[in-house]
Parts: structure tokens; sequence; C-alpha cells
């Protein structure tokens, strides 16, 4: 079964945005409510920011592949988190994602280390993310990375506010 790591294409969206919204209330559908939950993929996953990703070069958007079927993605862009200086020019990890069919079977690791390769290779010094500060297996996934908490900072989902952990790690 041969796995295809590649950047998303324009054809891809339609499935990226189902993945995206799969993947996100099985993550995370038992802790919000169902309207939050669709403003939160509506406002994150639609066409114009995933067709804006793919035009923009300062922005990365990968997807696992097997047999046609997208399996897991991630979404990276220059940090609009609130990094503390001097981290502001930091790439950020916005998304990664693996379909419950398909986790710990290293398709994570996979484009996580596509990223790190694709931003080392562009003189990106610092990678950071925000992980939600219950989700204690997506924090325990990047420490094996070699990611460290450095802050922490409140995120809405629809009408909820959430804390969220800023890990970084140096390239
Ligand atoms: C976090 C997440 C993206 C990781 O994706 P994944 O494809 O499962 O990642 P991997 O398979 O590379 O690694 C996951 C685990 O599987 C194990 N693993 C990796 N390759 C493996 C293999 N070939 N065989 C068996 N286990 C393997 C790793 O040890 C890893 O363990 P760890 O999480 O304790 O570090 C995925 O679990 C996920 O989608 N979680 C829900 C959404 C989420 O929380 N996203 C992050 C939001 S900040």
């Amino acid at each position: 079964m041969t796995l295809i790591i590649r950047n998303v294409r324009p054809g891809d969206i339609p499935a990226l945005i189902d993945l995206a919204a799969e993947t996100f209330i099985d993550s995370f559908g038992n802790y919000h409510t169902p309207e939050n939950c669709k403003a939160f993929i509506a406002q994150s996953h639609n066409e114009r920011v995933y067709h804006a990703a793919i035009a923009d070069p300062a922005k990365l958007l990968m997807v696992a592949e097997r047999h046609n079927e997208l399996l897991s993605y991630l979404y990276a862009k220059p940090t609009t988190l609130p990094v503390p200086h001097p981290l502001t020019n930091a790439h950020e990890l916005s998304k990664i994602y693996t379909h419950r069919s398909a986790q710990s079977q290293g398709l994570g690791v996979r484009l996580l280390t596509e990223w790190e390769d694709w931003a080392e290779s562009r003189g990106i010094t610092d990678l950071v993310l925000g992980v939600w500060s219950e989700n204690n297996a997506a924090q325990r996934f990047y420490m094996r990375h070699n990611y460290k908490k450095i802050s922490e900072y409140q995120l809405t989902v629809g009408d909820v506010q959430d804390t969220d952990f800023i890990f970084h790690k140096s390239l």
C-alpha cells in the first residue's frame, strides 16, 4: 500500500474539506456543541482558505494519500499565534490531522518531517504550534519530536474559550 506525501492540488479541496471536518469532529466533537464545531469548520476549512494556501508560497498545505484517499493533512503558515518576542517571524503548524483509521501508522510524522525540511530549506529557524491544553496525545506527539511548551493563550472556539499551549522548536 503505497503512501504518497504531496502538496494539495486545487482538485483535492472538496475531499480535504471533508477530511478536515470529519477529523475535527472526531477529535473534538465531544468537547464542543455541534453549533460551535460547525462554525469553527466553516471559518477554518473552506474553499477560500485552501485556495489561498495553495497560491501562497509562504504557506504549506500537504496531504498523505493512499489508494486515492486522503488520510492525513498538514497546514502551516507564517505564525499568527501570540508568540513571545523574538519568535514573531516563526513558521506555524496550524493544523495536523490523521483520519482515525490511519492513526499511529507514521503518517503524522511523515508530514511533520516534510514541513520541518521545507522550513529549513527556506532558512526558517523557529517553528511554533498551538495545542489545546487538554490534548495530551498531541502534546506527547509533539514533545516526542522535540517541541517544547513556551507559553499559553486563550483560543475562542465558537462561543467557548479554551486554553492552548504554544510549543516551539528551533531548527
Ligand atoms: C496527532 C496526530 C496528528 C498524529 O498523527 P499520526 O498519523 O497518528 O502520527 P504518527 O503515526 O506519526 O505518530 C502517532 C503515534 O504512533 C506511533 N507510530 C508512528 N509510526 C508508527 C508505526 N509505523 N507503527 C506503529 N506506531 C507508530 C508513534 O510512536 C506515535 O506515538 P506518540 O503519539 O506517542 O508520539 C493524530 O493522532 C491526530 O490526528 N490526532 C487528532 C487530532 C489532533 O489532535 N491534532 C493535533 C491538533 S494540535
